[in-house]
C-alpha cells in the first residue's frame, strides 16, 4: 500500500508541485489549502489530488482535519509543512496583526501540524517531517523582520526534532529554497523583484519543481540517514 503524504498549503506554488511530485512517486497525497476554494477545486480537478481546507494557524482545526485526512486516506507517513504567508513592511511601519499572522502560520504552522502526527509516527517507527523554510530565515530580508524571524525558527525546531524522531525512525529536515517563481515572489514590487534575481548567480528564479524534487528525496526510504538537516536550493544566492 502507497504511503500517505500531506502537504500544507499544498494546492498551490512550491505546495502544488510538491503534491504532484510526491503523486508521481507514488505516494498517496492530501492537500490542504487556507482560503483559495476555487483554485483547489481547479487543482483537484487537474491533478485528482483531494484537498482539505482548513488553516495551519488554528491548532483545533489541524486536529480536525488531519482526522479527516487519516479517516480518508490512512495514517499520514509524511507531513510536508509548506503552508506561508507573507505580511512584508519596513519595521517601522510593521503592525503586531502582520507579527502575528506570519507567527501563527509560518512557525506555530509547524507544531499544530507536527504535534497530533507525533504520535502516529512514533507508534508505527516511520516517519517524514519535511518543512519549507526560505534563504531569507537564514540571511534576513529587509521588509521581512516578521518572516525571517518565523522562517528562522522552523530551522531551530527542524534541529531540535529531529533528535527526538531519530530512534523512532522519523526524520525531520527543513528546505530554504530562494526566491522562487510563485506568486508570493511575483507580489514583490517589479523594481525590488529585478533587484534580487541580480544577486543570484544562476541568473534565473528557481522553479516550483526544484524544491519539489527535495521533498521527493528527503521523503524516500534512500534518505534515512539524513535527519535535522537544512537543504539549501537559492541558486547560490546565499551560502551557509
Ligand atoms: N535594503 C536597503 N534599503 C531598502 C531595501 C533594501 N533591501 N529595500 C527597500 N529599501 C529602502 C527603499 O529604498 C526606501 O528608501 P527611501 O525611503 O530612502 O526611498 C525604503 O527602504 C522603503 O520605504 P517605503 O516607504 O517605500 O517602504 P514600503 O512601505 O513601500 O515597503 C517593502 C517596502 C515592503 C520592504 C518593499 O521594499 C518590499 O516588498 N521588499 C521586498 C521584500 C522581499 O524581498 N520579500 C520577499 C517576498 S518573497 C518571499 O518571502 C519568499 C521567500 O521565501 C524568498
Amino acid at each position: 500500500m502507497s504511503r500517505v503524504a500531506l502537504v500544507t498549503g499544498g494546492s498551490r506554488g512550491i505546495g502544488a508541485a510538491i503534491s504532484i511530485a510526491l503523486k508521481n512517486a507514488g505516494y498517496t497525497v492530501a492537500a490542504n489549502y487556507a482560503g483559495n476554494d476555487e483554485a483547489a477545486a481547479k487543482f483537484t480537478a487537474e491533478t485528482g489530488i483531494k484537498t482539505y481546507k482548513w488553516s495551519v494557524a488554528d491548532y483545533d482545526a489541524c486536529v480536525a482535519g488531519i482526522a479527516k485526512v487519516e479517516a480518508d486516506l490512512g495514517p499520514v507517513d509524511v507531513l510536508v509543512n509548506n503552508a506561508g504567508i507573507t505580511r512584508d513592511a519596513p519595521f517601522h511601519k510593521m503592525t503586531r496583526e502582520q507579527w502575528k499572522e506570519v507567527m501563527d502560520t509560518n512557525l506555530s504552522g509547524l507544531f499544530n501540524m507536527t504535534h497530533p502526527l507525533w504520535p502516529g509516527m512514533r507508534d508505527r517507527k516511520f516517519g517524514r517531517v519535511i518543512s519549507i523554510s526560505s534563504i531569507n530565515g537564514q540571511k534576513g530580508q529587509f521588509g521581512q523582520a516578521n518572516y525571517s524571524a518565523a522562517k528562522a525558527g522552523d530551522i531551530g525546531f527542524t534541529k531540535a526534532l529531529a533528535q527526538e524522531g531519530a530512534r523512532a525512525g522519523i526524520t525531520v529536515n527543513v528546505i530554504c529554497p530562494g526566491y522562487i517563481a510563485t506568486e508570493m515572489v511575483m507580489a514583490v514590487p517589479e523594481k525590488v523583484r529585478e533587484s534580487i534575481i541580480a544577486t543570484i548567480p544562476v541568473g534565473r528564479l528557481g522553479e516550483p519543481e526544484d524544491i519539489a524534487r527535495c521533498v521527493v528525496f528527503l521523503a524516500s526510504d534512500e534518505a534515512g540517514f539524513i535527519t535535522g538537516s537544512t537543504i539549501t536550493a537559492n541558486g547560490g544566492q546565499y551560502l551557509t
